[in-house]
């Protein structure tokens, strides 16, 4: 695992962006995998700034979605992901794949989500935030460090840090779909993004703790390529 740690939040994001940039250029970048929160905002307003043809022939694929949410409600990950990535990077959205949380069957959707990631020859990079619980994706504390893209049941923690983007936190559903940390781990490159004070605890115990499925993120200690983009205070508990 490769840690970088920079002065700024704004350069946590200029970084994780040079890097996609220069993958999409050399070809090795087809499919990228996009995730939602705050932390990976940053990167994708720098894409924007560089976008190109071959930045808009990109596959995406998201990390996860909330069950229950109408795809049209703001903050569903589907209507997030439009925003924030195929919007501003000028995406065809017949290529950006999010799990389909208003499936009458879900398992059947998480299996066709897994189907469309193997049909794009897999992901070449993924981008991660990370949760104050150490989650990636939604892959909450306790989710099997094999696992595929399934539902899942939210913390309440998890919740509450949600609230922010809800009317109250009652209104953020209990379940959700995500991508397994086996998914996330068959990604050929992973970068985490991670900025603030908030995030040194999870940060820490991914990077030097034990590999525990209690942090899910620590199970990127196995993955060859992974990288964690950190800003100074994120950094500040390693
Ligand atoms: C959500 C998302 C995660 C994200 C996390 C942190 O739970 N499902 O993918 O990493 O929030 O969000 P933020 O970057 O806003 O702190």
């Amino acid at each position: 695992m490769q840690v970088v740690i920079l002065d700024s939040a704004a350069e946590v994001g200029e970084y994780a962006a040079r890097t996609i940039l220069r993958g999409v250029s050399a070809g090795s970048i087809k499919s990228l995998g996009v995730a939602t929160g705050s932390s990976p905002l940053a990167i994708y307003k720098v894409l924007q700034r560089h976008r190109s043809p071959e930045l808009s022939a990109l596959n995406a694929f998201a990390l996860d979605e909330y069950v229950g949410l109408a795809p049209d409600h703001p903050e569903s990950y589907a209507a997030v992901i439009r925003r924030e990535v195929t919007d501003r990077l000028g995406l065809d959205p017949r290529r950006v794949h999010v799990p389909d949380g208003g499936a009458a069957d879900l398992p059947a959707a998480c299996a066709r989500f897994e189907a469309a990631i193997r049909a794009a020859g897999g992901i070449d990079l993924q981008i991660l935030g990370i949760g104050r619980n150490g989650h990636i994706g939604f892959n909450e504390p306790t989710s099997s460090l094999a696992s595929r893209t399934r539902v899942k049941t939210l913390m309440s923690a998890t919740r509450k840090d949600n609230a922010r983007f809800f009317a109250d936190a009652s209104q953020v559903p209990s379940l959700c779909l995500t991508q397994g940390l086996g998914t996330i781990m068959e990604a050929r490159k992973v970068i985490l993004v991670a900025q603030g004070k908030a995030k040194a605890q999870a940060v820490v115990r991914a990077v030097e703790g034990p590999l525990a499925s209690m942090c899910p993120a620590s199970v990127l200690q196995m993955h060859p390529q992974a990288t964690f983009v950190l800003d100074r205070e994120a950094a500040g508990d390693l």
